[in-house]
């Protein structure tokens, strides 16, 4: 019987790069699946927090097994930023374009493209929290590139690779992302801890 999982989130994009991670070994459900419209809150000022605070209030409100993730882009040049303000950072309601232009144009005098996504997973199981993480180092262009993925897929390209994560199919970029190293140690510590 395959197993269910519940992912605190609303995000399609995410739902389907985990769903497309874990393959047939678990059924990914999100919010939507078992009808949770909550506005969730995500107001720490570090990625462990912002996930530890979705899967908690999950969790709180529905007493199932939960996991969330909060995922951030972390530019050298601009001093780390926007990360773990990525989602809103060209203001409230902006779009994934919109955030792309801000970095770009905060990038334009800069030589320095270094940057890295870092993706920080919490499960709750059974009432306990375990943490899990994951980052790819890469780089900034200085245009976008490509059509898959989202968010700052884009402009980034990871370190010894030639696309963006864009430009590459779903699965070599998840073979290689942020979100798909912290979800393969969740997955591992799944299997050991339930079999
Ligand atoms: P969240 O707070 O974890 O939902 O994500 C913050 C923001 O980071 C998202 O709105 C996206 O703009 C960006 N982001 C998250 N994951 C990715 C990714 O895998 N690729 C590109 N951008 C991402």
């Amino acid at each position: 019987m395959t197993e269910t999982l519940l992912f605190a989130t609303n995000n399609l994009h995410k739902l389907r790069e985990v769903q497309e991670i874990v393959g047939d070994l678990f059924k990914v459900l999100s919010l939507k699946d078992i009808s949770m419209t909550d506005d969730i809150p995500e107001t720490s000022d570090t990625l462990e927090g912002n996930a530890r605070q979705k899967a908690g209030y999950i969790f709180e409100k529905t007493g199932m097994d939960c996991f969330a993730d909060d995922t951030g882009l972390f530019i050298d040049a601009l001093d780390g930023r926007p990360g773990v303000y990525s989602a809103r950072y060209a203001g409230e309601g902006c779009s994934f374009e919109d955030n792309i232009n801000k970095v770009l144009l905060e990038m334009k005098h800069s030589e320095n493209r270094k940057a890295s996504f870092r993706c920080v997973v919490c499960l709750i199981l059974g009432g306990q929290e375990h943490f899990f993480e994951g980052r790819i180092d890469g780089t900034i262009l200085k245009e976008k590139r490509g059509a898959e993925g989202f968010g700052y897929d884009p402009v980034f390209i990871p370190n010894g690779q030639s696309q963006t994560f864009s430009e590459m199919p779903p699965y070599l970029k998840n073979g290689l992302s942020h979100r798909g190293r912290a979800i393969w140690k969740l997955m591992k510590f799944l299997s050991i801890e339930i079999g």
